[in-house]
């Protein structure tokens, strides 16, 4: 049995150490006692406190004092925890830093305010609160530089024995800790953003229809031509909305299962091959061409068919789209030796038009739901602006990578990564990951 008031043995030691550590620092930065007594009553703290909060003993077992921990491991001790620390003392100068926090705010050396390091308004008002008396507290604080970052600030008060008047200006106050929830507010707002987005993609192509049935049935009730042409466009704009509600569910579907590992074999010369036979139909009405170039003993990945063949012809149909009429949509696959940033082998699946290309600044965000390069142009494309976001969800789920490398006026080159079950037997093989300019999104 380990349990605890205090949790697990690691944090009960924590719980034990943390206090002498900071009556340790206090003492000696205060200079308020012998340091050789400073240090004999550190050691006695730690030894006290080890022994509160010891889980207890089984009643056949003896008793036996715990080593007092180095000033080695105390610190172990506060680099063991994640989120950036700081200790304060009364006068609100930094009398303890973990590593967290220097890299964090840096933080180079202790015996300095606070306000130096840290110069937010809030902050130093929840520490002037706790400096006085006050109780503990959380805020939520966003820090604007290098970019904005959202913090729970956690600010404790250290026990009565510290409080003011009862202890030197310089002995430990007060406690920070700083929870970066930046992740956790980004995804907040990107779903509130997702609604939004969604409504507002549906709403012009509903009120088209509206506009349209109002006058169909008014001022052009009679009018045989505009009747036509009103239908025709009420058709694709219907199509439109379909298109939309459609590849709504299918992200849906394609993130409820991303962290779910597609366990089949999959053949991708196959998908490959089926998705050019798809559009070759497509491709023939702008004057286009795909070539496919995939050797024969590409080996298999651990994927769903379906939704492979869904990432290959989201590509290949932007390259049709957004290339130049009368040009040819290149897929190249090929297994490569290692996947960027990894080890392992991997299958390099290449999809490059000729088209006007695509503006660096819009890379990183091409694959946010309804981010499209050229809105007006995409939009009368049909595009939902979708579709990139269900490749990168879908690539993600096959545990591989997406980049993307573009030249204006040139064209540009979607680059498909998923991990090889195993290395190909025959000419497959090259070492090279992938095109040199290339940007994550
Ligand atoms: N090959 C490409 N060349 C130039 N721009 C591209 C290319 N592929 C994508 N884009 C840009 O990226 C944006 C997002 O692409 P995405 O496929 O997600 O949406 P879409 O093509 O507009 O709509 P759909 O959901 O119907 O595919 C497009 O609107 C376009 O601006
Ligand atoms: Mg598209």
């Amino acid at each position: 049995m380990t349990g605890s008031a205090f949790g697990s043995p690691a944090r009960r030691v924590a719980v034990a150490v943390g206090p002498a550590v900071l009556l340790l620092a206090g003492l000696g930065f205060a200079g308020a006692m012998h340091p050789g007594a400073a240090v004999v009553v550190a050691v006695a703290a730690v030894a006290g406190a080890f022994w509160l909060v010891r889980p207890p003993p089984p009643p056949d077992a003896v008793a036996k004092p715990l080593p007092a921990p180095s000033p080695a491991t105390l610190q172990a001790v506060l680099e063991g925890i994640p989120d950036p620390l700081i200790v304060l003392n009364g006068a609100r100068e930094i009398i303890a830093v973990n590593g967290a926090a220097s890299e964090s705010f840096g933080i180079g050396s202790l015996g300095r305010d606070l306000a130096l390091s840290l110069r937010h308004p809030e902050v130093l008002a929840a520490v002037e609160t706790a400096v006085a008396g006050g109780s503990s507290s959380t805020t939520e604080i966003t820090l604007p530089a290098p970019v904005p970052r959202t913090f729970a600030l956690h600010v404790a008060v250290l026990g009565e024995e510290n409080g003011p008047g009862s202890a030197p200006a310089a002995a430990p106050r007060v406690v920070l800790v700083l929870r970066d929830e930046t992740r956790a507010k980004r995804a907040e707002r990107s779903r509130a953003d997702f609604v939004t987005n969604a409504s507002h993609e549906l709403r012009s192509p509903l009120s088209a229809l509206i506009g349209f049935i109002e006058t169909l049935r008014g001022p052009a009730s009679e009018d045989v031509a505009a009747r036509e042409r009103f239908l025709t466009i009420m058709q694709s704009e219907a199509q439109r909305m379909a298109r939309l509600v459609e590849d709504l569910m299918s992200l849906s579907r394609v993130e409820i299962n991303e962290h779910v590992l597609p366990r089949h074999r999959v053949g991708v010369a196959d998908v490959l091959a089926a998705v050019a036979d798809a559009l070759a139909g497509r491709a023939e009405k702008r004057q286009m061409t795909i070539r496919l170039t995939c050797p024969a003993d590409l080996p298999p990945v651990l994927g769903e068919a379906d939704q492979l063949t869904q990432v290959f012809h989201n590509l290949v149909d932007n390259a049709l789209k957004y290339g130049r009429a009368g040009t040819t949509v290149e897929i190249v696959a090929a297994f490569v030796e290692r996947m960027p940033g990894t080890p392992s082998g991997a299958l390099r699946i290449a999809i490059s038009d000729a088209g006007d290309g695509i503006d660096t600044l819009h890379l990183p965000r091409l694959t946010e739901r309804f981010y499209r390069a050229d809105a007006g142009r995409a939009r009368r494309l049909g595009g939902t602006g979708l579709g990139l976001a269900i490749v990168k969800h879908i690539v993600n789920r096959h545990r591989g990578q997406l980049t993307i490398s573009s030249r204006i006026g040139e064209g540009s080159t979607f680059t498909v990564f998923l991990p090889a079950l195993a290395p190909p037997v025959g000419d497959a093989r090259q070492g090279v990951g992938g095109p040199a300019d290339v940007i994550k999104p």
